[in-house]
């Protein structure tokens, strides 16, 4: 969700220069670690032996960047849990001067987007998470399964369709895509005559930089910004029966304002689509190219499932860092990383989860270790630690233990059109996945 931090910064090369604070641009001394380029090809499609490399060098390790500023990484286990729950590290971005006041509807939208909760440090932010968690809950969560079942069939069908046709299909467009967006129109009560206008929309704002006319991505910008105005307004004068309706009609004292609503709409889309979908279309290549693992499942059940869930979320992280954070006092993390005040700090969640102190054969994909019992796996970092650890884990993992079955049980024999080592993944250093996943009968 690159676009959580500043959604100017859609492509890694806007992402560089716009996540990290003026503070950061001191030229960088002798680089110890090697430069990260996180638009490498090479780098996005495996960047695991990179983090090794870093994590060998301390808890926090000053790293340059290819735009020529640099960030502290953070790629342990235990140093990732302990920066994710201190709050000297804070959410808050740092001030930009001479940002121009927005004039158009997609800058309106992206300035709007930047308010919501992963912005704030407490008190702020437990204000809105007690409200958001309060409407969340797993009652509620859980009661969205027969809909979940309901919008996977169709677009099972349409793979079906689209590989009886052409021979072959993309994972990720057909399916990992739509599922987790018309998920989240469920939980903002988005009509289904609506639904098609918001995933083309969504498509575009999360596209690439490079695919799309820039043109269409502020135009999809301001749609989204319009339709969630209005949407916004619709349920104060009607609320409905979904999840977005109880925080519009909250009456507690502190209750979300239109404005703080509407960056929860844009939060609640950016944080679920886009990660649920990396975490589908990872799940499948994995179950793909692991056959037996696949035959496992398939023939044990939900609890294998859940650990092919699990396993994947702690090998294929789909976000591979979490939000930025910025150092406000010097912190000293021992051995030697003493992270001065104001610093732009990364904690790489992915790292984490594949930290060989902390996970036997880490690079392995082995759903075994998250079946119940005694020496299960320690838990992953997926879906973060401490204060902003993610409100949607449940919805997440209710959306993959769903889709996945009914996706292998509808096509068993599903494999990859292309060489794996071909598969092209999305550039940057927040979000990991493949960006396409051509599959054949
Ligand atoms: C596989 C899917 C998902 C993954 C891996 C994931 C991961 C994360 C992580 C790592 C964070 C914390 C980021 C940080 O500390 O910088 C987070 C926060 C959040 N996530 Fe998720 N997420 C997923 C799905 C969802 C879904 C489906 C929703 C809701 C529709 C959601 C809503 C949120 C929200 C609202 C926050 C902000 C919480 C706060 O600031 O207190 N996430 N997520």
């Amino acid at each position: 969700m690159p676009d959580l931090v500043d959604p100017a910064a859609l492509d890694p090369a806007a992402l560089d220069s716009a996540l990290l604070d003026p503070a950061s641009l001191a030229p960088a001394p002798a680089p110890a670690p090697a430069l990260l380029d996180p638009a490498d090809a090479d780098f996005a499609r495996d960047p695991y032996p990179y983090y090794a490399r870093l994590r060998a060098q301390g808890p926090a390790v000053r790293t340059p960047l290819s735009n020529g500023t640099h960030a502290w990484l953070v790629t342990g286990y235990q140093a990732a849990r302990a920066v994710l729950a201190d709050p000297r590290f804070s959410n808050v971005p740092a001030p930009r001067a001479g940002r121009p006041k927005p004039d158009s509807a997609a800058e309106r939208a992206r300035a709007c987007l930047a308010r919501h909760m992963l912005n704030l440090d407490a008190p702020d932010h437990n204000r809105l998470r007690r409200l958001v968690t309060g409407a969340f809950t797993p009652r509620r969560v859980d009661a969205l399964r027969p809909r979940i079942e309901g919008l996977v069939g169709p677009l099972v069908a349409d793979v079906r369709a689209r590989l009886d046709r052409d021979g072959v299909a993309d994972l990720v467009d057909t399916f990992a895509f739509p599922l987790p967006v018309l998920v989240i129109a469920e939980l903002l009560g988005i009509p289904e005559a609506d639904r098609t206008s918001l995933r083309e929309w969504t498509y575009r704002v999360g596209s690439p930089a490079d695919s799309l006319a820039p043109g269409e991505v502020e135009e999809a910008w301001g749609s989204l910004h319009g339709y969630f105005t209005e949407l916004i307004a619709q349920k104060r004068r009607s609320p409905g029966d979904d999840l977005f309706s109880v925080l519009v009609h909250e009456e507690r004292e502190g209750a979300l304002d239109d404005g703080e609503l509407l960056a929860l709409a844009f939060l609640l889309l950016f944080a679920g689509y886009e990660t649920t979908m990396n975490l589908l279309s990872s799940a499948a290549l994995l179950l793909i190219t692991h056959r037996d693992e696949l035959a496992a499942a398939r023939r044990e059940g939900t609890r294998r499932w859940d650990a092919v869930v699990e396993e994947t979320l702690r090998h294929a992280s789909p976000l591979e860092g979490a939000t930025w954070r910025r150092t406000t006092e010097e912190v000293d993390l021992g051995a030697g990383a003493l992270i001065p005040a104001g610093e732009s700090v990364l904690v790489v969640l992915a790292a984490a989860s594949r930290d060989p102190a902390s996970f036997d054969a880490p690079d392995d994909f082995r759903p075994a270790r998250y079946l119940s019992g005694a020496g299960r796996a320690a838990g992953h970092m997926a879906f973060g630690h401490g204060a902003h650890v993610c409100l949607g884990a449940r919805l997440a993992r209710l959306e993959a233990g769903v889709a996945l079955p009914m996706l292998f049980d509808a096509l068993p024999k599903l494999g990859l059109a292309d060489d794996v080592a071909e598969v092209p993944y999305r550039p940057g250093l927040l979000v990991r996945g493949p960006r396409v996943l051509r599959v054949r009968t």
